[in-house]
């Protein structure tokens, strides 16, 4: 019965009193209705961990306890014992002639979206993987700007990983690079996942205390670069940030930061298998979505992986049975920390336009080193930047992805990716500055493509733009690629599907959106989502990139498709999951739209 104030009637009080509990849909809200203590009490009948019905729960000494997983709640006011299982919604009730009326829409303390920010910051705090997704799914779902709680995440994982930047951040600052090319229900899904994975890198770990920046703000920038390559050339982890941080207290540009963070991740070869440029080039990338006023904290995060880092060039299969750092000091200038024989070539390149000459791309991916550093060194002496041989270099490395041969040990898909990846965040490096040192890590990375060379034998074919228009609608090309993810070993059925999508003339952006989705409901891994971004990144650049007119080139259309087949292949390879984060999410995202997930 309606009356003329926001309480609805429920129940009798005295069936109420006699029963001890109920169970009552009031305005389509489902409540449990408790008499304790001579109180009524009224909470959201679906167990805010995973929907359980609250009026099947035991109350005691004024605390209801839900029988599934044992999450214990304080009766009036909901506030829970076990943060893993969020807090319950109570209802206000008052008792008017022996009838229970109940407000199911109660006005709120807080509006939704500063409700759910404090939600996520618990959930980061505590790492419950299901207050993240309600966090997340109800941040989003409240209109709130996605880069908000990016900036919160970002802020958090920078804060509380003494260890700094790693896997968590890196893949929030991946999807949020690809939320534009996401489904918006994948978008909640991306940020889940982001936020999930920074609170588990840092779950346990110690906090990270800040070294200060130095008082002075005078110090030239080449010094402070100097500094700062000094420190982390010893592994002197304080030294060089307290020099960073200077540089951003400074207010040194961002081409100044990119060219000192840069030069210190190509001082030596491909640092921890690539890692640590990619967590570099990623950290710039989420200042662009956070906001650059987050740079003193994420640039310094950078600093323990780059002191810590695995050298390469103290590696023997960088050394024997060719020694490769040799061939890359030859063109450095002496020792693999050094750039002066760069900036000759580039000296040398001045004013000049470089195209791919013949045979280049084929090169890149032959299996001589020494023509490998020779076609790049002289393609520095006639002009090329370092992006346009970075981009030359990402498309070799994202051939070898697309044609990893299946027979090979399956952690070697690791090793193709990774080179990839690192390729990648060399060029994205390229475009932040011109400084000489990038062409360190194009030169570093065109080295990983030479050693990766046997996981493309034999070869995993690539059909040319148009070799596989079967003619069919591209949406069921699509439902079949998806199809290929569910079940295990479907590697280049996938890059086949790829290639006829975009043959049949299938919108590429249809198709990220799918690879996207794809990722998403697995438990996908920290590099299944790098290489996914590599390759949505790698897909949009090659508008950049000549089309085909050098002779050397890479046609575009090929050059797109590559990137693309790669990680559908790269996805296959590790697909179907058991989809657990999914799992949750879908609770999460029923129990935010107040659906009754078990009925009581
Ligand atoms: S504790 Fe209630 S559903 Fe898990």
């Amino acid at each position: 019965m309606a009356t003329t104030d926001d309480f609805r009637t429920a129940v009798s009080l005295e069936e109420l009193r006699d029963r001890g509990r109920t169970q009552v849909s009031v305005d389509g809200t489902p409540l449990a209705l408790f008499h304790h203590e001579g109180e009524v009490r009224a909470v959201d009948n679906r167990c805010p961990h995973m929907g359980f019905p609250l009026s099947e729960g035991t109350v005691d000494d004024g605390v209801l306890t839900c029988h599934w997983h044992h999450a214990r709640f304080e009766l009036a006011c909901g506030d829970t014992f076990d943060p893993w299982a969020d807090d319950v919604q109570t209802y206000p009730v008052e008792v008017r002639d022996g009838e229970v009326y109940v407000d199911p829409n109660p006005e709120r303390e807080r509006p939704p979206a500063e409700h759910w920010a404090s939600r996520l910051e618990a959930g980061l705090e505590e790492n419950l993987g299901l207050v993240l997704a309600k966090a997340t799914i109800g941040l989003l779902e409240a209109g709130v700007d996605y880069r908000e709680p990016t900036a919160t995440i970002l802020d958090f994982g920078t804060d509380y990983r003494d260890s700094g930047w790693g896997p968590g951040l890196t893949i929030l600052g991946c999807l949020a690079n690809v939320t534009d090319d996401l489904a918006p229900e994948d978008r909640k899904r991306a940020l889940y996942t982001a936020a999930r994975r920074v609170a588990s890198d840092c779950a346990g770990e110690p906090p990270n205390f800040d070294q200060p920046s130095l008082s002075t703000r005078e110090v030239p920038f080449d010094r402070l670069k100097r500094w700062f390559r000094d420190c982390v050339e010893v592994r002197d982890a304080d030294g060089a940030e307290r020099c960073l941080r200077t540089a951003v207290a400074a207010d040194r540009s961002e081409d100044e930061l990119a060219e000192l963070v840069f030069a210190a991740a190509t001082d030596h070869p491909y640092l921890s298998s690539g890692h640590v440029l990619d967590f570099a080039n990623t950290a710039f990338e989420s200042l662009e979505h956070a906001g650059p006023e987050h740079a003193d904290d994420a640039l310094a995060a950078l600093v323990e992986p780059l002191v810590t880092a695995d050298r390469s060039d103290e590696r023997s299969s960088w050394r024997r049975p060719v020694n490769l750092v040799a061939l890359l000091e030859d063109v450095y200038g002496g020792d693999v920390t050094e750039t002066e024989g760069l900036e000759a070539l580039v000296a040398e390149g001045e004013g000049s336009n470089w195209s791919a000459p013949e045979g280049f791309r084929e090169t890149l991916l032959d299996d001589d080193p020494g023509a490998i550093v020779d076609a790049l060194a002289d393609a520095v002496r006639e002009g090329a930047t370092s992006e346009a041989l970075a981009s030359e270099v990402v498309h070799a490395a994202a051939t070898r992805v697309a044609r990893f041969g299946t027979a090979n040990e399956f952690s070697d898909w690791n090793t193709v990716h990774h080179t990839f990846t690192y390729a990648n965040a060399v060029h994205g490096a390229t475009r932040r500055t011109d400084a000489v040192e990038p062409y360190r890590g194009v030169f570093d990375a065109a080295i990983s493509v030479y050693l990766d060379r046997f996981l493309n034998t034999p070869p995993a074919p690539i059909s040319e733009p148009g070799a596989n228009d079967t003619g069919r609608e591209p949406g069921d090309v699509l439902e079949d690629l998806l199809e290929t993810f569910d079940v295990e070993g479907e590697v280049n059925e996938a890059g086949r599907l790829v290639g006829e999508f975009l043959d049949c003339g299938g919108d590429p952006e249809e198709l990220k959106r799918t690879l996207g989705h794809a990722l998403l409901r697995e438990d996908a891994g920290f590099h299944a989502i790098q290489n996914y971004e590599a390759a949505v990144r790698q897909f949009d650049l090659a508008d950049e990139r000549p089309d085909g007119e050098h002779a050397g080139s890479v046609d575009r259309a090929f050059r797109r498709r590559v990137p693309l087949i790669a990680t559908a292949r790269y996805a296959a390879a590790h697909f179907p999951t058991r989809r657990e984060a999914e799992q949750t999410f879908t609770i999460a995202a029923r129990l935010n739209r107040g659906e009754a997930i078990h009925e009581g």
